[in-house]
């Protein structure tokens, strides 16, 4: 084994956790203070440790991010305190204010549109294309009949195999061919329900064909691969708050009566037009959702892969979130793919999963969907009222002042004097540092 950095390593895996530690710590200028740090970062639990560690591979600490609470989420009339786990200052805050705002303006009303998601079996097919396509819906019914097995529990929990179908993907790729299945996997997120599902069909594909007497030759079928799909439009919730337009006169400081909601439908018809801003319109949404999505232990990796595909349904990357102005009320709404999961996974293995699913009141698979939307639209009412108002800026550098006083080791008195000084003055880095060094002096 070798780290003297020309030689690939072998067997790291197989070392023990401390093995592992006293390897890479030679890469530090200190390695027993770099090995003390890891280690300070252990659950003092060692079989809470040990589940930590389980999750991944070559675990060596925990990497700690802020767990933080966000109350006054009314959602369909129902009261939530969300948890909401993010690195990133004032996302919290900005949930808990807009989220208060709107309980008293009847909160957010959510629905979820429907919750298939859909996997693939690509292949190469060499035989005659109709050949194929005519046997389609035997090949549907021995397909499900097949894999009974592996869909009996989930078909006792309401989900199961929906449909599954052939696509010809000529002409961009002729001789190309995908088998699309549709899942219900019901409380769960289901990838390894469908993942197994799929990888059964790739067996069964040539035997059925073979027993149909349509291959002869091996070659005629070529499985390329078989994975779901994170785009998931047909896992779909939808949240909504509305108020009558009287209600926002008092949103931004100096602005003319009216001025703010034109402001607000002006900026989300910029993001339909320009995907540069639509971006960055719509990660503020996903800095509500993912919060929730890590909190609760799912995969805030295909929730963005697929909240980012469906901004491009219509052939253009644009808004997620749509404003109307009818009869005096103003409605914001958006829509969201939302392959989430209440069993499974992290969701009841990782503690403080656990913990944030208890403080959600365990809620199904439908109802964390929709928790989840009302964070994302929470954080994004607030982004876009901050964006067209007083820029944000303002909240976020107050915010990001405690981290870059934390960061030059300011005590608690410094940290005090510096927040008033602050208050009403531009924050950055240097300001901070000069300001710190000025304090220090003058003591
Ligand atoms: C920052 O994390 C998110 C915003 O940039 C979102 C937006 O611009 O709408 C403020």
């Amino acid at each position: 084994m070798s780290m003297d950095g020309t030689e690939p390593i072998s067997g790291f895996s197989r070392l023990s956790k401390e093995e592992k530690i006293e390897m890479a710590s030679k890469l530090s200028s200190d390695p027993a203070a770099f090995a003390r740090e890891l280690a300070g970062f252990w659950h003092h639990d060692p079989e809470v440790q040990r589940i930590l560690e389980e999750f991944s591979e070559n675990t060596v600490s925990n990497y700690y991010l802020p767990f933080g609470l966000a109350p006054n989420f009314l959602i369909n009339d129902r009261l939530y305190i969300l948890p909401m786990v993010i690195e990133e200052s004032s996302v919290v805050a900005a949930a808990s204010k807009n989220a208060k705002f709107w309980a008293t303006r009847g909160g957010f009303q959510t629905e979820v549109v429907s919750t298939s998601k859909p996997g693939h079996v690509y292949f190469k097919w060499k035989v005659s294309r109709d050949l194929l396509m005519d046997q389609a819906e035997g090949l549907e019914k021995y397909l499900i009949e097949k894999t009974a097995h592996l869909t009996e529990n989930m078909r006792k929990r309401g989900g199961g195999i929906k449909s599954v179908v052939i696509h010809d993907l000529a002409p961009e790729m002729p001789g190309h061919f995908k088998l699309e299945a549709i899942f219900e996997t019901a409380d769960s997120m289901g990838a390894n329900f469908i993942n197994t599902c799929l990888e059964a069909f790739s067996r069964l594909l040539p035997e059925y064909f073979h027993d149909q007497g349509i291959l002869i030759d091996e070659y005629d079928l070529e499985i390329t691969m078989a994975i779901l799909s994170n785009y998931t439009p047909e896992c779909l919730v939808s949240c909504k708050v509305q108020c009558p337009v009287e209600e926002l006169t008092g949103m931004g400081v100096g602005l003319k009566p009216g001025e703010f909601i034109e402001k607000f439908k002006e900026a989300i018809d910029i993001a339909n037009h320009d995907p540069y801003r639509a971006v960055t319109h719509n990660k503020g949404i996903f800095n509500g959702v993912d919060a929730v999505v890590v909190a609760t232990g799912n995969d805030y990796r295909a929730i963005e892969a697929a909240g980012h595909a469906y901004a491009s349904k219509d052939g253009k990357y644009s808004s997620l979130s749509n404003v109307e102005l009818s009869r005096g009320i103003f409605s914001f709404s958006l829509h969201l793919p939302m392959a989430i999961g209440t069993v499974g996974g992290l969701t009841r293995t990782h503690p403080l999963a656990r913990l944030s699913m208890e403080l959600l009141g365990f809620p199904d698979a439908r109802e964390l969907m929709q928790i989840i939307a009302a964070a994302g639209m929470a954080n994004h009412f607030a982004a876009i009222s901050s964006l067209i108002t007083s820029g944000i800026q303002k909240g976020h550098m107050q915010m990001h002042l405690s981290n870059i006083l934390n960061s030059l080791g300011a005590t608690l008195d410094e940290k005090e004097t510096a927040s008033r000084y602050f208050s009403d003055r531009d924050v950055s880095y240097r300001a901070v540092e000069d300001y710190l060094i000025q304090l220090r002096r003058s003591l």
